[in-house]
């Protein structure tokens, strides 16, 4: 089942050229056991990857990558309007999010077009145009890496938050996700606030024609994976205090932000970074997006160094201009 030393260049989207000690596809939960406990008996580390569409590895992996393939799907309908659909974390993101559209289903349609995993949407809590994922998770299947026994933890257990979540905290390592489970309606529920949206998705929206705008949106933004390697957003958006953002908007009185609470609001990176002028920046093969200075794309030769080192020039120029400390999305693996 594991395969040695093996070219990962094209298993995450970053595209850039980097080699795996080990790679093993599972498709079954006990599949996934054997392969825990055989890392365990080669001193191997091991690591969960779906569509490596958050990493960056910034040096070869010298352990074994565990990719999920377990592409179950069971339906329990609750009531009238509600359904619960507990999905394999193996299933490409958008594939599960067009089959949910297909069947009816409400609660997923903002989060088209996502790079990833439905086990990655868990962890990393994916969010997009007004919606975050934890919204519709009812539970996450894992399973104890010491363990190896599976538990069923309720969403509410795994302190969601902003692109974050416990298993980017203290879990990390402690479980694999093997399934989520989510509460999904019948009944119609727009989200249709955030920026143009309701302007593309018109009078009388439908699931299909939401999904639509979305992907329009997403693909005049954003690059393709398939043409143009990256990882999406590359920071998150930084939460400031409003009395500090009241004193910016003096200087920089366009600068947009999200309301979080009565101290505190949430600043577009992209803004910073385009409005500190590096847009189209390049370091090595790595680049500033010129649609989308959030994101940095590989150009076709980056190493993980460049990316790295572009990163690091932008954090520092937008805190010297703003005083925001900005910080990676994505997650760096050594
Ligand atoms: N902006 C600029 N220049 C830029 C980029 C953005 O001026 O180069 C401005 C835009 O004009 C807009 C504001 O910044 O006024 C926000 O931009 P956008 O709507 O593109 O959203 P974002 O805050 O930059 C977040 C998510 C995206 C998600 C969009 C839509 C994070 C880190 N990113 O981006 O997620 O698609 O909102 O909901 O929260 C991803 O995670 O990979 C991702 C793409």
């Amino acid at each position: 089942m594991i395969q040695e030393n093996i070219d990962i260049t094209h298993r995450h989207t970053f595209g850039i050229a980097t080699q795996a000690r080990a790679w093993a596809d599972y498709e079954s939960v006990d599949e996934l056991r054997q392969l825990i406990q055989e890392a365990r008996t080669r001193g191997l580390e091991f690591m969960p990857i779906g569509e490596g569409s958050n990493l960056l590895f910034v040096k070869n992996y010298e352990g074994l990558l565990l990719h999920s393939e377990i592409n179950s799907l069971n339906t329990i309908t609750l009531s009238d309007n509600e359904v619960l659909v507990r999905a394999g974390s193996g299933w490409k993101w958008d594939d599960f999010v067009a089959y949910c559209v297909e069947k009816g289903w409400y609660g997923l349609e903002n989060l088209s077009y996502i790079p990833g995993t439905v086990g990655a949407s868990a962890v990393q809590n994916i969010g997009a145009y007004g919606t975050e994922v934890c919204d519709a998770i009812e539970s996450v299947t894992v399973l104890d890496t010491d363990t190896l026994e599976e538990q069923i933890l309720k969403g509410n257990e795994c302190a969601y938050g902003y692109r974050t979540s416990r298993f980017k905290g203290v879990w990390r390592g402690k479980y694999i996700v093997t399934a989520v489970t989510f509460r999904l309606k019948h009944t119609p529920q727009y989200i249709l606030d955030y920026g143009n949206l309701r302007e593309i998705v018109g009078d009388t929206p439908t699931l299909q024609s939401v999904r639509e705008a979305v992907i329009k949106i997403r693909r005049s933004k954003l690059p393709e994976p398939s043409e143009l390697g990256s990882a999406g957003s590359f920071f998150v958006n930084p939460v400031i205090a409003r009395k500090h953002y009241n004193k910016l908007l003096e200087q920089y009185p366009d600068m947009p932000c999200y309301e979080i609470d009565e101290q505190q609001v949430k600043v577009p990176a992209g803004w910073l970074i385009d409005h500190a002028q590096w847009k189209g920046k390049t370091e090595g093969g790595a680049m500033v997006y010129p649609k989308q200075c959030l994101v940095i794309v590989n150009t076709g030769n980056a190493k993980a160094g460049h990316v790295v080192q572009l990163a690091n020039d932008i954090a520092f120029s937008v805190f010297e201009k703003y005083g925001i400390i900005i910080r990676p999305e994505v997650n760096y693996v050594y």
